[in-house]
């Protein structure tokens, strides 16, 4: 089940920045090599990808790396490009890179807006611009996974508008060029994660925590999911290979949300 032996895999945003610990797109960068697709991944720091590469081939993977800036058209180009001339296709695509700032339109200034837009929105046109002429040509189309947020379906408890509209926006440009790309058999998706313990939400937890009660902080997120308990990199990554496999074969334009139910609930009274 879910076998992705001889896929090629591009994916954005597969660095893993601290030494402990899983963020989402190395997690996803493992799960597809372990599924047996090799992997071509771009991130903004390469020692973050070094990282997740050498996790990779100590599994018997297989993982290129690129430097990339996943919010210029021309070093997204050239990864796409280097993918193509080191593998003569493209099957997967995950678009992971995504990162919050915080702000309502009254403080957020232009700048922040821009670039939230940028990283969150605009990295998807772009690696969708340069892969999908790539996939429609191939006789056995193509899978491209997004990755959301719940924040871009509800208000999560904190102001973070750029990234709510964005995260939202990822959604409705999947389902639309879905449709279009159906006849072509490519296939977009999105997986939406709701509340995940990683390293980066750790490091949030430092600086957010009242009092710096990082152990409270994180029971009260706990809390706020009706399973009681955040997810982790392994439940996206899991959804993000289903996903990506020809078990998904009919599934197309639509969202899995990975949240413990948090986004079905009113809290609790
Ligand atoms: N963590 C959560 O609780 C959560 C919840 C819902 C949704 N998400 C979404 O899940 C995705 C992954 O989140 P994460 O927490 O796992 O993030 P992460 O561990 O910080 O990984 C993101 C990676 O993207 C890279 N990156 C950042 N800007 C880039 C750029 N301009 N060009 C290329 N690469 C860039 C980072 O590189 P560096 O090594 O240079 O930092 C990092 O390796 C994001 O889209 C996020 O919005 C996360």
């Amino acid at each position: 089940m879910l076998r992705l032996d001889g896929k090629v895999a591009l994916m954005t945003g597969l660095g893993q920045t601290t030494e402990e610990g899983w963020g989402i797109g190395a997690a996803i960068a493992m799960k597809l090599a372990q599924q047996g697709a090799v992997i071509f991944g771009g991130n903004r720091t390469l020692a973050s990808a070094e990282r997740t590469k050498t996790r990779i081939e100590g599994a018997g993977g297989v993982c290129d790396i690129q430097k990339t800036d996943v919010t210029n058209s021309a070093s997204v180009k050239a990864l796409v490009d280097n993918c193509i001339r080191r593998h003569g296709r493209i099957d997967i695509l995950v678009n992971n890179v995504g990162k919050s700032e915080p702000g309502c339109p009254a403080d957020m200034s232009e700048e922040v807006w821009d670039q939230q837009v940028d990283l969150n929105l605009k990295s998807v046109y772009l690696t969708c611009h340069f892969v999908l002429p790539i996939m429609e040509k191939q006789e056995t189309g193509g899978s491209v996974i997004n990755v959301s947020s719940i924040a871009g379906l509800r208000y999560i408890g904190k102001p973070q508008i750029a990234y709510s509209a964005t995260k939202a926006a990822i959604l409705q440009f999947a389902k639309t060029t879905a449709v279009i790309y159906a006849p072509k058999n490519v296939r977009l998706n999105t997986v939406v994660p709701g509340l995940i313990h990683t390293p980066y939400t750790q490091a949030l937890a430092k600086r957010y925590a009242p009092d710096g009660n990082v152990g409270e902080y994180m029971k009260m997120r706990d809390a706020q999911v009706p399973m009681g308990r955040m997810g982790d990199a392994w439940d996206v990554a899991n959804t993000a290979i289903f996903l990506a496999s020809d078990e998904a074969r009919y599934i197309t334009a639509q969202e899995i949300v990975v949240d413990g139910g948090i986004t079905s609930s009113t809290g609790r009274t």
